[in-house]
This record gives structure tokens, sequence and C-alpha cells, in this order.
């Protein structure tokens, strides 16, 4: 599914929608999540310290939310942050300039590169753990991405994914639905000046594989012992494989 309705290949409307809202992406999204993100985060960064990994990528990095929050947790890591979005890659690099001035991580703890899942600028094997956080959505082939990422990774690395679903309970799922579907929209669009976008975020949601069918995915890309850990009711998952 893509953001807007003309020819473009998804890839290509992807990093412009994102292109186009990065100045607000932040705010907006602890706004709408109620700050929720923040905790999912943490929680993915939790269950990757455990297997103690000393290089991490983390794909469709956007503003540097989730590899920040690596460097923070875990010492001694080198991260590569990879986007399609030069200017969410541009705001990345500021915050990663001032957590390191405030002395929040060491310098050097994370590069920047904007690339396409598709096309990692990395040898095979690379990598002890590979993280990708809201970003599988959008990607124009999801077994493709997932098998490039796997081939970045070395034997016996972790990917973890952490996405979106729809809650399906009686009284949340109906609520929620209302919630994503009419407010975030709303709100999102006055603020970004980009309603499409805010109206794509839900629809693309919906059309997300469920957690069973995203697994089988994995498996096809290579990944082994493949696990999904419900968050907030099922509105988030954070998924696990190894190669
Ligand atoms: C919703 S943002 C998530 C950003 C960040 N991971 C976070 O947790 O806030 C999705 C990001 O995925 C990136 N993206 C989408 N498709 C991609 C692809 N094929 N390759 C690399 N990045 C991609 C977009 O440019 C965007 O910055």
């Amino acid at each position: 599914m893509k953001p807007y309705n003309d020819n473009r290949p998804k890839t290509q409307q992807i990093r412009d929608m994102f292109d186009r809202i990065a100045p607000v992406y932040d705010r907006l999204n602890h706004l709408l999540s109620l700050g929720i993100d923040r905790s999912w985060r943490r929680k993915t960064v939790k269950m990757l310290a455990a297997t103690r990994p000393r290089r991490v990528i983390d794909v469709a990095t956007g503003t540097g939310d989730l590899a920040l929050a690596i460097a923070r947790r875990i010492p001694d890591i080198r991260i590569e942050g990879v986007d399609l979005s030069p200017q969410m890659i541009e705001i990345a690099q500021k915050k990663t300039s001032a957590a390191e001035t405030q002395g929040q991580i060491p310098r050097d703890t994370i590069s920047y590169s904007v690339a396409d899942v598709e096309a990692l600028p990395f040898p095979e094997n690379s990598f002890d753990a590979a993280t990708v956080a809201f970003g599988v959505r959008n990607f124009a082939d999801i077994a493709s991405g997932l098998t490039h990422m796997q081939r970045v990774l070395r034997p016996g690395g972790t990917l973890f994914i952490l996405e979106f679903d729809t809650p399906h309970g009686k009284i949340f799922g109906p609520l929620y639905r209302f919630y994503f579907h009419r407010i975030l929209p709303t709100v999102g669009g006055w603020f970004s000046k980009d309603r499409k976008a805010y109206h794509y975020l839900p629809r693309s949601v919906d059309e997300f594989p469920a957690p069973e069918r995203l697994r089988e995915i994995m498996t096809q890309a290579g990944f082994r012992d493949c696990h999904s850990r419900a968050l907030f009711g099922g509105v988030a998952y954070i998924h696990t494989g190894k190669k």
C-alpha cells in the first residue's frame, strides 16, 4: 500500500513523505502515542541488551530514537543507523551530536547513512543484531527487506522488529480503532500539513501482516526461533528471530 495516489514507486513516495514530515515527526510521535512509544523502544533495547551485542544495525532509523536508546543503555556498542530519508537522518545526526556533547553517549558510537533496506552498504555477516522500529510496514517488499537484513547479520545474530498491530479486545479494540482512524489522522494532518501521511499510518497498520503471518515471512527470509511479544494489549509487538 502506498501513501499517495500516483504512479511513483512506493520507496520513492515513502522517502518523500518522511522528508516532508521529518521536522514534526518526533513531536507528533510522542504526542499521538502519549509517550508510550518511548517505553516500547526501551523494552526492545532491554531485550537486545540481553543478547550482548557489540555491533548493531538499526534499519529505518528515522530520527534516531532507537539508535540513541541503544547507545544510552548498552556500553561499548557500535551502531549503524540506516534510513531512506535524508531529512530524517539529518535530524538523527543533530540529536546524536547533542547527546555526545551532553555526555549522554560516547562519541562515535552511532554512524548514519542514507540507504534503502534492499541496498544496505555492508558486507554479509557484519552485525550481531539488527533492529527496525516502525519501519517494516513501510518497506516496498517486506520479505525482501527482511532477507537483506538477514544477509548483514552474522550467523546466530538476532533480528528485533518493533511494529504496530491492531488490538482485538471487545472494548479496547473499537476504542483504539476510533482513536487510530479518526483522531490520529486529524491531529496528525493539522500539525504535519500532510493529511495523506497520517491517513496512510492507520491504513498501513490495517494491511500489515498479523503476528503469525509475519513470523512465516521471517522464517522464509531465513530466520528461526521466531517469537512475538505483545505490548499494550496488542497495539504493538516486538518480533524476534535468529539467523
Ligand atoms: C515511522 S518511521 C520510524 C523511525 C524510527 N525507527 C522510530 O522508531 O521512530 C519509519 C522510517 O522508515 C524509513 N524507511 C521506510 N522504508 C525504508 C526502506 N525501504 N529502507 C530504509 N528506510 C526505510 C522511513 O524513511 C522512516 O524514517
